[in-house]
């Protein structure tokens, strides 16, 4: 579905602000089983994308369910309504002008493909975080996977919920095997590659 331009009737565009803040919006989209890291490296790369002077905001899925999504569990349909939230507010962030980070267990393929069809092309960056189910739950930073093991956590992704791996994402993070600061630095470097730390078209900030 071809989405219209948010506020077709309001003067200043994407464009305007993208370039009032100096920066190209994009959205970096992190996708992996919970405990593989997506929280940690999104914040890191948000740490190294302030530093270089682009205006950021993480958009983490522990957060939007304590508020816009705390109406929402875990089944199948909900989960599928978590995303369709999380990426609209998304879309919204990068109208604003925003690199925006997410991090979101995101297991279905057909839900973040529909996040992609909300962006421009080349403004959407799919970001797996991959390990091996061992290790996120040998991990298993909330304990959650010790729930769900004694099936006190329906739905646990990875447990008795589905993961669906991307099969072609932008970017594929080995968070087992690599460093947090090495994964920024492949993160840094797609996005150059995209022309996504390139100033914005269009007028400057005088
Ligand atoms: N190489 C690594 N890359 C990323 N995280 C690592 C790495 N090695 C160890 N960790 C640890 O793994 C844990 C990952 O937890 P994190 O909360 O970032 O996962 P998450 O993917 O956001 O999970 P959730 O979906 O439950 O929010 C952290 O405690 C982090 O310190
Ligand atoms: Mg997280």
């Amino acid at each position: 579905m071809k989405r219209e331009p948010l506020c077709p009737a309001f003067d200043l565009d994407k464009a305007a602000r993208a370039g009032l803040l100096g920066q190209r919006p994009a959205v970096l989209w992190f996708t992996g089983l919970s405990g593989s890291g997506k929280s940690t490296i999104a914040n890191a790369a948000c740490n190294e994308l302030h530093a270089r002077g682009k205006h950021t905001y993480l958009l983490d899925g522990d957060i939007v369910r304590t508020g816009l999504c705390r109406d929402l569990g875990f089944s199948a349909a909900q989960r599928v309504e978590n995303i369709r939230r999380a990426a609209e507010v998304a879309r919204l962030m990068v109208d604003a002008g925003l690199v925006t980070l997410t991090a979101f267990i995101s297991p279905f393929r057909s839900e973040r493909e529909m996040a992609r069809r909300l962006f421009a092309p080349g403004e959407f960056l799919e970001v797996f975080v991959d390990v091996p189910l061992a290790v996120a739950e040998q991990r298993d930073p909330k304990g959650l996977y010790r729930k769900a093991r004694r099936a006190e956590l329906p739905d646990f992704t990875g447990i008795d919920s589905p993961y669906e791996a991307p099969a072609s994402p932008d970017l594929r993070l080995d968070a087992a095997g690599r460093s947090v600061a090495f994964n920024v630095g492949r993160i840094i470097d797609a996005m150059e590659v995209a022309g996504l730390l390139s100033p914005p078209d269009g007028p400057r900030r005088p």
